[in-house]
């Protein structure tokens, strides 16, 4: 992010309504406030109903709509779909029934994708709901006419991210088993399509090798919000936040404390959402 973008957005006229299946969804909060800190946020994580990596994409609209409600009714009036597996199977809904802006992880990343790769051999890998979608498959050659997409299904990487084996010899083992596959179709490029995989960064790049440009999403999505953000709200910065950051999960436990502290890198205060 160029220096200097910062500050000017009005913070007074924004709230930025985020929300996830759980706790993953604080990758994108942590970028979205390290580049605009004074911007509030609005956060909802499903974790009574999470995971949503298996579940089908009937049901994932079903979710996505409530939890963009439950934001709008908290004053949010731009939404952004954190979790990759609702932003799959649900983002034409939310535009459709939404009047508000609404931004997801997966348009911001096949973008990304597109522009990086040296030879158009794109690897995703995510949840089942994001793979079976295949809305990436679908995107890419949109976007890049000719390139080729190779998926694979991540399930056991989030557990592990959430048991917080971000850099055990076991989890070494098994992210080398998922992207063994993509690597046999020599992909360049490799999109991080699930919120927990950011936290594995270090033990994917390892493992990906040298020559596989890795695309986060969740940084993607925070540079596209921004980019929104100034445009429409450019005119009048008033530099200051007039409204709190509010962190809502509809189950909290001590352990998803735990967690949230280790995706967003400190401690926040967590609201039992009423829903
Ligand atoms: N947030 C989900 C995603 O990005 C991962 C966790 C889950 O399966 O609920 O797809």
């Amino acid at each position: 992010m160029p220096k200097g973008r910062k500050g000017k957005i009005d913070s007074s006229c924004v709230k930025i309504g985020i929300f996830d299946s759980g706790v993953g969804g604080f990758t994108v909060v942590r970028q979205l406030l390290s580049i605009l800190p004074d911007v509030p946020v609005v956060y909802f994580g499903d974790t009574a109903r999470t995971p949503y990596g298996p579940k089908s994409p009937g049901i994932l609209r079903t979710y996505a709509m409530e939890n963009a409600r439950f934001l709008i009714e908290h004053g949010a009036n731009i939404i952004v779909v954190a979790c990759h597996s609702a932003a799959s199977c649900a983002t034409e809904e939310l535009r459709e029934n939404l009047t508000i802006p609404v931004f997801e992880v997966v348009t911001p990343s096949v973008e990304k994708a597109c522009r990086v790769s040296r030879r158009g051999r794109i690897g995703i890998i995510g949840t089942r709901a994001t793979v079976s979608s295949n809305v990436y498959p679908r995107l890419i050659p949109e976007r890049r006419p000719g390139a080729k997409v190779f998926q694979n299904p991540c399930p056991l990487l989030v557990p592990i991210v959430e048991e917080g084996w971000l850099r055990s010899r076991e989890t070494r083992m098994i992210v080398k088993k998922y992207l063994r596959p993509l690597k046999d179709r020599q992909i360049d490029t490799l999109v991080l399509g699930c919120t927990h995989y950011p936290l594995l960064k270090k033990v994917i790049k390892e493992k990906a090798g040298k020559r596989i440009t890795i695309v986060d999403p969740s940084r993607e999505v925070a540079e596209k919000v921004t980019a929104f953000l100034l445009r429409r709200y450019k005119t009048a910065p008033s530099g200051k936040k007039v409204q709190k950051n509010r962190f809502f999960l509809s189950d909290l436990t001590p352990h998803t404390v735990e967690i949230v502290r280790s995706f967003l890198g400190k401690k926040v205060e967590l609201e039992k959402a009423c829903v």
